[in-house]
């Protein structure tokens, strides 16, 4: 049974990764970051060709978290190519996404049976099934972003916290120890917001009396010194500056001078009203009720609470910046389900609550369903680029294109990964991937700020574009290119009201033609979003 709920998380997050294989532009820098370290190797000869000292981005990022899972997911990329799963440079972004899903899965089932152990066995149970319900962790646990490397050390540190039988009061010392040490890690190197969960975490170790304060200070600080040298050790080194701490940068650009504000200030209530009940949904009542009925949920959830309060304070807001506190909360919610269920032999109370469960599980699941399809549908620049290779075979298209990628195409799937027919196409020092002669090589360029005019000029180097603009709306491109293929994108859900009126419904004959819009009942709305165009001749 356990092994089957942990294959459940893995199945999740892995199928997430197949059905939506793209990334956005938040996934870029560590999903480059990946690219040119399995590419290029982490070597100093190599360094300059990295994407980020041609793209820097507004701040400096840490490289640890993507040269961690460059190297983790060598082994499988090295087994794929033996097994002869590996033809293409977008199958290593597949792979890598989901070493990356498997890595949070570990962690997830960890807290899984940690969970068992301190509540039982039915709570183990529902924080799976609640878990993999949810729309937004699932789908993001193969994604490169900072904050979903971020969780793998916070949720080992939410295991350990828990990992105890159910009526010891105290977690074991070392277990302390470890969990000041990720924490103090995942903030220093990873995500500077994980500090808010830690400083609270801490003032409860401490006024529970699990630990002295000269102790807390003592792993406190070797902690932070061993993660303050690690991060500036590798980072100097990949950005080329010295002394350099991309989060303490982070911090000092977004809090402290106040430029987060830039990218828009949301009121204090937002994590509360908005983006907890979107990343939680029906685990969020669940998890308000298990604060009053179990008071070892309490001690687990009121640091969650405090890190969320704190977070708050800051003007602009992003769900990824709380996204830490998700599994805790899944086990409050799992835990109060466990009683819900325990009920169904007694009042009809008891049976109604039971039958609460399922019809909890299946709106999130229908949520899930809705996004996931949504989320397939949002990847115009990916599949941009997988229509334009199919278009153009490689080797048989003259002259090789020389394609422009539009910025909206590059921050929506237009990865280094997808630039099949371009170098490098050596994977350590291993023609894995079949090289193509050199004099056929592609040009994917991506430069920022090209005008309509100065795309289509007589001395513009280009031989195809991928437009964010409709040539039908510009002359300079409708005059100079062709359109080869217009890429349509998701814009919303539409109900199609009219057909859900009774007065409709009883007037028509039921026949096959209204159940077939009955089942168009909801519908994707696209447009167009992008165009593939080529030089007219
Ligand atoms: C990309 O396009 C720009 C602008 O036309 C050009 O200056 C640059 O040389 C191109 N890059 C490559 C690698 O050809």
């Amino acid at each position: 049974m356990s092994l089957v709920l942990d294959g459940l998380i893995f199945a999740v997050g892995w199928t997430h990764v197949l059905l939506a294989p793209y990334t956005k532009v938040e996934e870029s820098f560590n999903l480059h970051g990946v690219h040119d370290a399995l590419m290029y190797g982490v070597g100093p000869a190599n360094l300059h060709k990295y994407d980020h000292v041609i793209f820097p981005g507004a701040v400096p990022r840490t490289f640890i978290g993507s040269v961690a899972l460059a190297w983790i997911a060598t082994p499988v990329i090295r087994l794929a190519a033996w097994a002869g799963y590996l033809n293409t440079k977008f199958d290593l972004q597949i792979i890598v996404r989901l070493v990356l899903a498997t890595l949070n899965a570990l962690a997830l089932s960890l807290i899984r049976r940690g969970a068992t152990r301190r509540f039982g066995r039915p709570t183990g149970l529902f924080f799976a099934l609640l878990t993999c319900s949810q729309f937004h962790y699932p789908f993001w646990m193969g994604r490169t972003i900072p904050n979903m490397y971020a969780t793998i050390p916070v949720n080992l540190a939410t295991y350990l916290l828990i990992n105890r039988a159910p009526n010891a009061v105290k977690t074991p010392h070392r277990s302390l120890v470890s969990v000041v040490f990720l924490l103090v890690l995942a903030a220093v190197v990873l995500r500077a917001e994980v500090a808010a969960l830690l400083a609270p975490l801490c003032i409860q170790m401490l006024y529970r009396r699990q630990i002295s304060f000269g102790e807390l200070l003592k792993v406190g600080l070797i902690s932070s010194i061993a993660s303050v040298s690690l991060t500036v050790l590798v980072d100097s080194y990949f950005w080329n500056a010295f002394p350099l701490w991309p989060e303490f940068s982070a911090i000092y650009f977004n809090v402290l001078e106040g430029k987060s504000a830039e990218w828009g200030v949301s009121p204090p209530s937002t994590y509360f009203i908005s983006y907890l009940p979107k990343l939680l949904l029906g685990s969020l009542p669940l998890s308000i009720i298990g604060i009053f009925i179990d008071n070892r949920l309490r001690t687990l959830l009121l640091p969650a609470l405090a890190f969320v309060a704190l977070m708050s304070m800051l003007g602009h807001k992003e769900w990824r910046f709380i996204v830490y506190v998700v599994p805790a909360c899944n086990i409050a919610a799992a835990r109060v389900t466990s009683v819900m269920v325990s009920r169904r032999k007694g009042t009809l109370v008891g049976r109604l609550l039971f039958l609460a469960v399922p019809a909890i599980i299946a709106a999130n699941m229908l949520v899930t369903v809705l996004s996931t399809k949504a989320s397939m549908d949002n990847y115009p620049g990916g599949e941009a680029l997988s229509v334009f290779h199919q278009i153009y075979p490689a080797n048989t298209t003259y002259p090789p294109p020389h394609v422009h990628i539009s910025n909206l195409a590059a921050q929506s799937g237009a990865s280094l990964f997808l630039q099949l027919n371009a170098p490098p196409q050596y994977y350590l020092q291993h023609p894995i991937l079949k090289t193509d002669d050199v004099h056929n090589s592609w040009i994917y360029n991506k430069t920022e700020n090209l005008s309509a005019s100065s795309l289509s000029s007589r001395t513009s180097p280009f031989t195809h574009l991928i437009s964010e603009f409709s040539p039908d709306a510009d002359s300079s491109l409708e005059k100079k290119w062709r359109t080869v293929k217009v890429i349509k994108g998701f814009d919303r859900w539409v109900l199609d009201k009219d057909l859900l009126k009774p007065a409709k419904v009883l007037s028509e004959k039921w026949d096959v033609d209204l159940v077939k819009r009955f089942a168009g009942l909801l519908r994707v709305e696209e447009s167009d979003k992008l165009w593939i165009l080529e030089r007219k001749a």
